[in-house]
């Protein structure tokens, strides 16, 4: 594994960060590409041999906290956890500790304590010493239960007994079986090796087997963590004094360890782990002195640093079924990169420390609710569907202002948008989404686009060629040519929502806003017809024998239907207004070329098949067009769900492309296809009242978004 120092990670989507984890060797190409499609939570199917009554799968978010070091090794912590700033905290918290080298940690022990309580004894102190007697004889009727664990080099270490006394006074025995568990959590182990030495047990102290099960006590796997931290001595000091506050008042120590379950819970869930049996146990333990206590302590060392130590039981693991089970902790752990349950549990000490730190800071300072407050405001922008150019900007608006409100949000988008007219760009262009009649079209049949309003905008500059976009070089320069302004001083600056090579016309809508921009900084005084004949120019020079579509639809901007029989046929929709559609990218590039000649190749073995599909697509379109100028949204869904299908006929769709638009459907869209040439690319769905459920429900799936304008 490489550094886990990531910065600006939750600044990118849930694609790119995927991305970004398997770029750098986080993640292999194969987990990545699972976590793509949402393969990597529990199925129905599978939750149903966990749990009775099973109805389906409750969904939490699973991220990750970059920045750890642990013992001088990187680690990238998955955590599952619904709460917002924790994982905020814990990586910030992680990132605070690389300088003075991270954390370290320590274990003696990791045994897992086995319980059988007798009672009825008539004499304690004898029953104890012909326990001890026996040990031998115990400790070997103990490891013949499981010879698998004795065998991997586990087993019951010792034994040792407690005497009890009961409220009404009885005496009672508790004799402990400490069993090394390997790399398993042992709940099941230790439960089966108690209930099969208990009787033997009680038969030797002539007493009655009250009850035979583990203890979640697990203070015989006693994990410590260490960091300390350069903060200033003020900081420093208000976490020394909260910590201290914690040592002797049990309703702060709580909290205290509150903090610290939101770390280590996380990552017991995301490695799929008994966060209630760990919860149990760290609480127990807090309280072992007789009050209830803080699990980490901080101190200002020799040096004027801060000083942390966490302690606690942490009997973890890291093997077995419930980890087989869960295709969801087979990916928290392969992310974590931890080898064995001792590393895991240093790693989820780690992680409380962390916590614990980020927390006692910022209540040491601001408070707790300024990062809060920045994480709801990215929650509420994010639902008001503030568009990423103007995202961080809102966010510090709306943290500022104090309104945390989806109102607000979109007031502010507004507002943002009306300064912004104020310094319009030079040229603007639309991209375009074709909404029935795609492959159909190549064989002159109709097909409908409507356009992605002010999808591409272009501002020259008069500084030097720096700003130039080299992929875009060719296109300004035969631009350029083409509109006699080779010697042209000035410099093209692009700004774009949309994505490239997803069918969505990007190509030639950057075309158009760069003929734009330098037909009015020229004032060259072109019409529309000239701007989209230079476009058709730059879209033969990028696709060969492009159909002229596109750079018609960036130029003219409004829905139209459109027919190729050797030359373009379009027909504008002027009566159509804008319909509420939902766009959202796949993450495989759509590849328009291929997948035209595919279907070609296909056609030539069931041509009269293939020719019938174009036929009735021929038909849609049609049918959409009348449908959209009369804004019957029901009767157009309804189109282009019969469209996806002959689409899927025709073999262009993918896995990817059914889910997505099975989604988009279960959450309300009344219509939802693939759109443009297929075998990844986009899909778009017709949402009337629907649009920002199916969006959510699109994004929340790692899907990136667009909206018509
Ligand atoms: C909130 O989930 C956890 C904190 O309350 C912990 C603490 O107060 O130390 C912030």
């Amino acid at each position: 594994m490489g550094d886990s120092r990531i910065g600006g990670l939750y600044r990118l989507s849930v694609p790119e960060r995927i991305d970004e984890l398997q770029r750098r060797g986080w993640l292999s190409a194969a987990d990545a590409e699972q976590l793509r499609q949402g393969r990597s939570t529990l199925l129905a199917a599978s939750a149903d041999k966990m749990v009775e009554n099973v109805l389906g799968v409750f969904g939490l978010p699973f991220a990750v906290a970059p920045n750890f070091i642990i013992n001088g090794r990187d680690y990238i912590v998955p955590m599952v956890v619904e709460e917002p700033s924790v994982v905020a905290a814990t990586s910030g918290a992680a990132l605070m500790a690389r300088p003075t080298g991270g954390f370290t940690t320590s274990c003696n022990e990791s045994l897992l304590i086995g319980q059988i309580h007798i009672h009825d004894v008539d004499d304690c102190a004898t029953a104890v010493e012909q326990l001890s007697e026996a040990r031998d004889e115990l400790l070997e009727l103990c490891n013949i239960v499981h010879p698998r664990l004795t065998k991997r080099g586990g087993g019951v270490r010792d034994i040792e007994h407690h005497v009890l006394r009961l409220p009404n006074g009885d005496a009672a025995l508790g004799v402990h079986l400490l069993v090394d568990t390997q790399d398993a959590m042992g709940a099941n182990l230790v439960n089966a090796i108690c209930e099969a030495v208990a009787p033997r047990v009680a038969e030797i102290c002539g007493g009655r087997v009250a009850l035979r099960i583990l203890s979640n006590l697990a203070d015989r796997s006693i994990v410590m963590a260490r960091v300390s931290y350069q903060v200033d001595d003020d900081i420093r000091d208000g976490i020394v004094l909260a910590s201290d506050i914690a040592s002797v008042d049990p309703y702060r120590a709580a909290t205290h360890n509150k903090g610290i379950m939101n770390g280590i819970d996380a990552v017991a869930i995301a490695t799929g782990n008994d966060w209630r049996a760990i919860e149990a146990g760290a609480h127990a333990y807090a309280a072992r002195g007789g009050q209830y206590g803080p699990l980490a302590t901080w101190s200002a060392g020799a040096d004027g640093t801060l000083v942390g130590v966490i302690s606690l039981p942490l009997k973890v693991g890291t093997v077995g079924g419930n980890f087989d089970a869960n295709i969801g902790a087979v990916f928290g752990l392969g992310i974590s990169g931890v080898e064995n349950a001792t590393e895991l549990a240093g790693l989820m000490a780690s992680v409380g420390l962390a916590q614990n730190f980020a927390a006692l800071r910022a209540l040491a300072t601001s408070g707790i609710q300024e990062g809060h407050m920045k994480l709801h405001a990215r929650s509420v922008a994010s639902s008001a569907g503030v568009p990423d150019e103007l995202f961080d900007d809102v966010v510090a608006d709306l943290v500022s202002g104090g309104d945390i409100k989806v109102w607000k949000a979109k007031e502010l988008v507004e507002q943002r948008k009306r300064t912004k007219v104020a310094e319009p760009p030079d040229g603007v262009a639309a991209g375009k989404v074709i909404l029935l009649g795609e492959h159909a079209v190549v064989y002159g049949k109709h097909a409908i686009a409507v356009p992605i309003q002010n999808a591409v905008s272009a501002t020259l500059r008069d500084e030097p060629t720096d700003l130039e976009i080299p992929e875009l070089e060719a296109m300004i320069a035969l631009i350029k040519k083409e509109l006699g302004v080779e010697d042209s001083p000035y410099s093209v600056n692009i700004s774009s929502r949309l994505p490239v090579a997803m069918g969505l016309g990007a190509s030639a809508a950057y075309a158009v806003a760069i003929a734009r921009a330098f037909n009015s900084k020229h004032d060259l005084g072109l019409d529309d017809i000239a701007i989209n004949e230079v476009a058709f120019e730059c879209e033969k020079l990028a696709h060969g024998t492009p159909s002229g579509v596109d750079n018609t639809i960036a130029t003219y901007g409004v829905p139209m239907l459109f027919r190729n029989d050797e030359s373009l046929h379009v027909q504008r929709l002027p009566d159509a207004e804008m319909p509420p559609l939902v766009i959202a990218c796949s993450h495989q590039s759509g590849r328009t070329r291929e997948q035209v000649a595919n279907v070609r190749e296909r056609r030539e073995h069931n041509s009269t098949q293939y020719d019938a599909i174009f036929t009735q697509v021929d038909e849609l379109s049609l049918a959409g067009a009348r449908a959209m100028q009369d804004g019957d949204y029901e009767a157009l869904g309804r189109l282009m769900n019969i469209c996806h299908g002959l689409l899927t006929a025709i073999e262009v769709s993918t896995p990817e492309l059914e889910s997505m638009v099975a989604l988009a459907r279960a959450a309300g869209a009344v219509g939802a296809k693939m759109t443009g040439g297929g075998g990844g690319g986009s899909i778009v769905a017709l949402c009337p009242g629907r649009t920002a459920e199916v969006r959510e429900t699109l994004e929340s799936a790692g899907y990136r978004t667009l909206s018509l304008n």
